[in-house]
């Protein structure tokens, strides 16, 4: 028996792909001998290395999205990472809309766009979920209610896009050092000091560590799921 965990020549999408999560999503299918382009509305923060492609789409824009699927020739692999959050500002409906859409509506629109690609693939759609699909999140209610509305999501598309050969996976990462977070742990020290308590390794993960099970998620190694939320937390929620 030969397990294949190859992503080689696969076509791989990766929104977010400016931040933390996704530009370490983008290194590692690359140096795995994927052809990557990152989606983001915010223009790379240095210069793209040679084979890197980059897309500037709001993912809350349906015609943006529609667009981007329709001038894209072929796609394996599709990973939504694209998010922001508001906090308490998650309170007003308006800002709570904004959440929700960019996380939750963003990964239908996207689904949707990539769909046909990804029917001819026989590809992946990854979403990216959270601690906060498990545990309330008082502290920014519509993130939550996407990240919780993303493991319904998951499932649905799994059963959905099944007939067309697409799998429909997510990742529920734990506690990432990225620009998202930076102000959990410089401006909210005691939420910090609660999260390094509980987690037993006592630290912060970081995205490189994230990256492969992405990439075990894209390659035929993982044919077998299809529908799931994989926590990838560092032990956070065990305890
Ligand atoms: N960092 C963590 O601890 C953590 C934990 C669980 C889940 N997540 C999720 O992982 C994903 C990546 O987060 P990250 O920590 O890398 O954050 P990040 O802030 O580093 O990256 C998020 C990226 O999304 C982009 N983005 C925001 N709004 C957009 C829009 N409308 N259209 C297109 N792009 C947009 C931003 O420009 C940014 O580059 C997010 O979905 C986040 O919710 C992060």
């Amino acid at each position: 028996m030969c397990i294949d965990f190859s992503v080689r020549g696969k076509h791989v999408l990766i929104t977010g792909g400016t931040g933390g999560i996704g530009g370490a999503f983008a290194e590692a299918f690359m140096a795995a001998g994927a052809h990557v382009t990152i989606v983001d509305i915010a223009p790379p923060r240095s210069e793209l290395p040679a084979g890197l492609k980059f897309e500037q789409v709001d993912l809350c824009d349906d015609d943006a999205v529609a667009a981007l699927g329709a001038r894209t020739a072929r796609m394996d692999v599709v990973i939504h990472c694209a998010g922001r959050a508001a906090l308490d500002q998650e309170y007003s409906p308006i800002v709570f809309n904004q959440i929700v859409n960019l996380h939750l509506t963003g990964a239908l629109r996207l689904a949707n766009a990539f769909r046909p690609h990804l029917k001819a693939s026989k590809g992946c759609i990854i979403h990216i979920a959270s601690m906060t699909s498990y545990f309330a999140a008082p502290y920014a209610p519509a993130y939550g209610a996407a990240k919780t509305g993303i493991m319904s999501l998951t499932r649905t598309l799994a059963v959905e896009f099944a007939g067309d050969g697409i799998r429909v996976n997510a990742i529920a990462p734990g506690w990432i050092d990225t620009p998202l977070t930076k102000v959990v742990q410089h401006d909210m020290p005691e939420m910090n000091r609660q999260i390094v308590e509980r987690l037993p390794f006592g630290r912060w993960n970081t995205p490189d560590e994230l990256a492969g099970l992405a990439v075990f998620l894209a390659s035929p190694a993982s044919s077998i799921l299809t529908g799931v939320t994989i926590a990838a937390d560092g032990g956070y929620s065990i305890t």
